[in-house]
């Protein structure tokens, strides 16, 4: 199959527009109104030549219609998800956490239990065990663990290997870099890798926040769910937010994105910050 006569055929349809982002919002979270047509179609490219489909109509036949077609919304969702993400993303939380809100919960308990929820690519957690880490080296010993989700199976694969460029670290701190990068070997290798004493610290598995269930056995202090939440409808924010606090401590905090706010939402979440909530 040439190239030209590949891609003059794949133009999204109503019809396919339609089923398709229906079917994402309902799964995912992720709403797709109308204007965003051209980028679900540009994402979703990628699929159809992979998979040798050439048209729309085919795609959803092939999703809807077959038993691989159950298998391709892990993929899907991999090409239609935003996983946008760098260290020291919205530092003020970091700061937050480490003169706030962690003096404030060591008063009541020992441990820390810490979950990144959508973490995409590792660097949101791996940021956390850090300033964990610092915290303790500037004040006492604590046993803490961090659970980081997220639904994309790349990104976790990503995350997995905490590989990352020297422009993903060039925001980080002289300090940290050396704490916590290691260099390799190869001195003509653009890469860097988190050390062990951060990787070990932190879990990662796949959770869609849409989804009822998300199979954690422990409850959280501190939860970041950051960047998120503003792909989603009203309805389904308001409904990851009742999951994830019946996942939290009371006196927990939650940080969301700068963007995002619990505004109009359940109240037993105070504001204590720009985009941190303590649940009661
Ligand atoms: C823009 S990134 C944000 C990453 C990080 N929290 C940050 O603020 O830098 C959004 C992440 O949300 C994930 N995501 C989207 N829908 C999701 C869902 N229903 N359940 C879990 N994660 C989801 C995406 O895969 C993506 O990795």
């Amino acid at each position: 199959m040439d190239d030209i006569a590949y891609t003059s055929v794949k133009k999204i349809g109503d019809r396919e527009f339609e089923k398709l982002s229906r079917y994402i919002e309902a799964e995912v979270g992720i709403k797709l109104p109308p204007v965003k047509r051209t980028l679900l179609e540009s994402r979703l490219q990628k699929r159809l030549k992979q998979l040798q489909i050439h048209s729309f109509s085919d795609y959803c036949d092939y999703v809807f219609d077959t038993e691989k077609g159950s298998m391709e919304i892990i993929e899907m969702i991999d090409a239609i998800t935003t996983n946008k993400t760098d260290f020291m993303r919205e530092p003020a939380h970091f700061e937050y956490m480490v003169h706030t809100a962690l003096p404030e919960l060591l008063k009541t308990r020992s441990e820390i239990h810490l979950w990144s929820a959508a973490c995409s690519s590792g660097q949101e957690p791996y940021n956390l065990a850090m300033f964990m880490e610092e915290f303790i080296e500037k004040n006492r010993p604590i046993n803490y663990d961090i659970v980081a989700t997220d639904i994309s199976k790349s990104s976790l694969e990503k995350a997995k290997k905490a590989i990352y460029y020297y422009k993903d670290i060039e925001i980080v701190t002289d300090s940290f870099k050396k704490k916590y990068f290691l260099k390799s070997r190869n001195p003509n290798s653009s890469e860097v890798r988190i050390k062990p004493v951060i990787r070990d610290k932190v879990t990662f598995r796949p959770i869609n926040l849409m989804k009822d269930d998300y199979g954690h056995r422990s409850k959280f202090d501190i939860v970041f769910c950051r960047n998120v939440l503003i792909y989603f409808n009203k309805d389904n924010q308001a409904d990851v937010i009742r999951r994830i606090m019946s996942h939290m401590n009371s006196g927990g905090y939650l940080f969301l994105g700068h963007s995002e706010s619990l505004a109009g939402m359940r109240k037993e979440l105070n504001s204590v910050g720009a985009s941190i909530y303590r649940k009661e």
